[in-house]
């Protein structure tokens, strides 16, 4: 897929914009993507990339600085490919609130339109504090950078935005309001960059390309689907950002419901966007909201010890770096099927990854009275991207005697593992197209919120288990 994919490379001018270009997320994620498109040369021939950022730095502190991030955070280590790349960007000193500041970017927007001889495209990427959106997209709208080439055939402008949508159904419906005000949804690409995960997308390629699974993807078939979503860091140099969000706004609303939606959701019947999007929508509109008296029974909330510690967080600080909720979806296919999410930071191993457990077999070949074989199928997202089914098998020998065995699939293993594409790569390169597939529509945003809301409503009812780091989260009855 993604080596066909760098065909569909568009060639007309583009300038990408970053708003807090000297962030976190700019120096790991989006520069190190933009290298390796450039490295694959899956970037326009004609583009530019404009920084724009508070700090006092001129062109040449900038690039020095942007040059270091590289060398530091990219697989890509030619240094006169990253030269080369770092060339063909720009920064641009400004306040976000201030209108001013715009219309100076819009005239060195202008400039590199009249070095290309034409009105480009645009790509507004906001990398900054989900509280700074409102007023950069406003000053956006205001300056007039949010406008559309008028020629025939010149460029168009679109956004792109970072979870979290808000903070819970109030304010993401207010965010998706202005933004709708503003543009057009064709030009809103709202980034949850599991969706963009190779194996993430190999979910539905692997449910509807394979004749023998989906005839038994449902209750009658499975007993319980387990999503994890563990870290072993700490929340470290993103206290400010963590601390008021907590792991359920910061990866339950988004990634864990993402990979639900995919992992339960209907056939689209066709595989473009508007089908894809529609049928993940449909399942999140599917989820049982968790009533407050069974809070207890399906939800645990937790904070590793030492949180409190951490510099800038307040000492009596109750936001949670670990949650696990038991989940239903309201339909025919999996009624009464568990849906159980997991996510901490501070675990004892970074691993992502979802399990299908199939019913235990009743009438079991052979087996011993206390051995439950069952299928088991594994989605591994992260580390060791690939697929895995337990099955059963007879122990050579002139015994009878069942074992279990696994078939594995992983992606280090086969020839195409260069082309595995980071998460970021590919969402810049699908906005560049734009495809908007891997990314969340706005009844998405509102089903996730609707179902994760509540449970926030209710979060103190809970109490706040305390884990140690390192470990495997707090033992409870409910974790599997
Ligand atoms: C981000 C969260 O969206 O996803 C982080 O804000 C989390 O807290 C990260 O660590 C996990 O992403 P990945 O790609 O490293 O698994």
């Amino acid at each position: 897929m993604t080596s066909n994919s760098y065909k569909l490379k568009i060639n007309t001018p583009t300038i990408f914009v970053i708003f807090g270009v000297s962030g976190d997320l700019s120096k790991r994620k989006l520069l190190t993507a933009l290298l390796d498109l450039f490295n694959r040369q899956a970037l326009p021939d004609k583009f530019r990339i404009v920084g724009v950022s508070r700090r006092d730095w001129t062109q040449e502190v900038f690039k020095k600085w942007v040059t270091e991030a590289l060398v530091i955070n990219s697989k890509v280590k030619n240094k006169s490919l990253i030269k080369k790349f770092v060339d063909q960007i720009t920064f641009q000193q400004g306040d976000f609130t201030n209108l001013n500041d715009y219309k100076k970017l819009a005239e060195v927007l202008d400039r590199v339109d009249n070095s290309f001889g034409q009105c480009s495209n645009k790509m507004y990427h906001l990398a900054v504090p989900p509280d700074l959106y409102p007023v950069i997209l406003k000053n956006i709208n205001k300056s007039g950078l949010g406008e559309v080439c008028s020629g025939e055939g010149e460029g168009w402008t679109r956004i792109l935005i970072e979870k979290p949508f808000g903070r819970d159904i109030k304010t993401a419906t207010k965010l998706d309001m202005l933004l709708s005000r503003l543009f057009d949804e064709r030009q809103i690409f709202r980034i949850d960059h599991y969706l963009a995960k190779e194996t993430l997308q190999n979910i539905l390629a692997f449910r509807f390309s394979n004749a023998i699974f989906e005839p038994v993807w449902n209750k009658d078939h499975i007993d319980k689907i387990v999503i994890k979503l563990k870290e072993t860091d700490t929340v470290d140099s993103r206290v400010n950002f963590y601390e008021g969000v907590g792991a359920l706004r910061d990866v339950g609303q988004s990634h864990l419901l993402q990979m639900l939606a995919l992992v339960a959701m209907e056939n689209p019947g066709q595989f473009d966007a508007v089908s894809i999007r529609k049928a993940r929508a449909k399942v999140l509109k599917e989820l049982s909201v968790v009533r407050r008296g069974d809070l207890g029974e399906s939800v645990v909330r937790a904070q590793y010890q030492g949180y409190k510690s951490e510099k800038g967080i307040p000492k009596n600080s109750t936001t949670e770096t670990y949650f696990y909720i038991k989940s239903f979806l309201k339909n025919s296919r999996w009624k009464g099927v568990p849906f159980y999410l997991e996510s901490g930071k501070a675990l004892d191993k970074a691993l992502v990854e979802i399990k299908v457990y199939f019913k235990e077999d009743a009438g079991c070949f052979e087996c011993a009275t206390d051995q439950k074989p069952r299928n088991v199928l594994t989605f591994l997202i992260q580390p060791d991207e690939g697929i895995e089914l337990c099955f059963m098998v007879k122990k050579p020998g002139l015994d009878l005697e069942v074992i279990e065995k696994k078939l594995a699939f992983k992606y280090a293993e086969v020839e195409e593992e260069s082309l595995l594409a980071d998460a970021y790569e590919r969402l810049l390169f699908d906005c560049m197209r734009g495809d908007q597939t891997l990314f969340a529509s706005t009844e998405e945003i509102k089903y996730s919120w609707k179902f994760v809301t509540p449970i926030l409503k209710n979060w103190q009812i809970l109490p706040l288990i305390n884990y140690k780091k390192g470990s495997e989260g707090p033992r409870q009855k409910l974790i599997l």
